[in-house]
């Protein structure tokens, strides 16, 4: 299964990636340095071209140490596998290979190639983070899922430029101030896709269980609006994430029109609160239900929440091409 890929670049207002300079641009402030090291800690893999490693020479490590720990008190290695492109041999002084840290391979191949090769690796989250030739290829390819463009406030005049395809769209999905930056985070792909993704990346977001799943939800209306976003565990140690936003939602008339996007197929019976996910979907008269993972082999003896949906009525629809995301962090602490 290809990997979801995150594409991360910073550009400036006049839409460069670095100035025409040999020396390095850090175009972002320090709090946008380090929003990308909270995203690297939370991907499998981070990629650049060999052009980034002659231009920049990047380590591509976790910076913090907090981070690193949370990763590998999650089973995972401290910082994530380097990806490097290049048709050719990488200067053996790089330091993307000389530091430790991490370990590093060298691929080539077209987006396409280089994604199923690291699906075989097991990485189900790569962020990509450029440079220009890469990122462009990327989108060009129509492979990119998910890119946050950090807009930094400089003019640079010259440079490699952030370039992508004309045919790609992307859809808007939060804009937020970090430091003196502004964070645009867009996604790419039919509806179903953008919405169910996020809510498999806000699995990321539960509070740790030893026992619990972590989930993640969130509700579009018919005009496709996102109407509210839940997780579990965000209010209450028993919270469903299904429940939370559900109650946040509580009369919203919007909600019959609504489609309830969910990291995991909703429980039909539990043990911890009178009334199943699929009860409270049903009572709250959601129109149709989309998930990415099926309720795992220990929740077989239980009521199948979907099969209570399809019986009220309600649309379901199973996108497998998003278990491996849905079951990414299903287990995880987070950082
Ligand atoms: N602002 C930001 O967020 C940001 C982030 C990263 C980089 N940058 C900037 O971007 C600039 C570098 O961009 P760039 O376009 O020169 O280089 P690049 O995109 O980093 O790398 C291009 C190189 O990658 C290799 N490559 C690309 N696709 C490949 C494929 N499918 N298979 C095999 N190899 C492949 C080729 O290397 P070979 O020639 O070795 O075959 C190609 O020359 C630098 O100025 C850097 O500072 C900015
Ligand atoms: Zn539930």
């Amino acid at each position: 299964m290809r990997p979801h890929v995150l594409a991360s670049c910073a550009v400036s207002l006049d839409g460069f990636l670095d100035d025409a300079s040999p020396r390095r641009l850090v175009l972002s402030g320090p709090e946008d340095l380090d929003r990308v090291d909270a995203e690297r800690a939370h991907v499998d893999a981070i990629l650049v071209g060999a052009g980034t490693v002659r231009a920049d020479d990047p380590r591509l490590l976790v910076r913090s140490a907090a981070r690193r720990a949370a990763r590998t008190a999650c089973g995972q290695v401290p910082s994530p596998l380097r990806v490097v492109l290049s048709g050719r041999p990488v200067d053996p002084a790089a330091r993307v290979l000389t530091e430790p840290g991490a370990d590093t391979v060298v691929l080539a191949g077209s987006p396409g190639e280089v994604l199923d090769d690291l699906g075989g690796r097991g990485v189900v989250r790569l962020m990509v983070e450029g440079g220009a030739g890469v990122l462009r290829e990327f989108l060009a390819a129509g492979v990119v899922d998910e890119l946050q463009l950090v807009v930094a406030p400089r003019l640079v005049g010259d440079g490699p430029r952030f370039t992508g395809a004309p045919e790609s769209v992307p859809h808007l999905v939060e804009t937020r101030g970090v430091g003196d930056d502004l964070l645009l985070r867009y996604r790419f792909g039919a509806p179903d896709d953008r919405h169910l993704a996020e809510a498999c990346i806000l699995t990321e977001r539960c509070p740790p269980s030893a026992s619990a799943f972590s989930v993640g939800c969130v509700v579009v209306g018919d005009d496709g609006s996102v109407l509210g976003v839940g997780w579990s565990r965000r209010d209450d140690p028993l919270d469903h994430a299904e429940e939370g936003v559900l109650r946040d939602l509580a009369g919203d008339p919007r909600l019959p029109g609504a489609t309830l996007y969910s990291s995991l197929e909703p429980c039909g019976q539990r043990a911890s609160r009178p009334d199943s996910c699929a009860t409270l979907i049903e009572r709250a008269g959601v129109g149709r239900v989309v998930y990415a993972w099926r309720e795992p082999p220990e929740f077989v003896a239980l009521p199948s929440g979907v099969a209570q949906l399809d019986r009220a009525g309600i649309t379901t629809t199973h996108l497998p091409r998003w278990e491996p995301l849905a079951r990414r962090c299903a287990r995880c602490a987070p950082q």
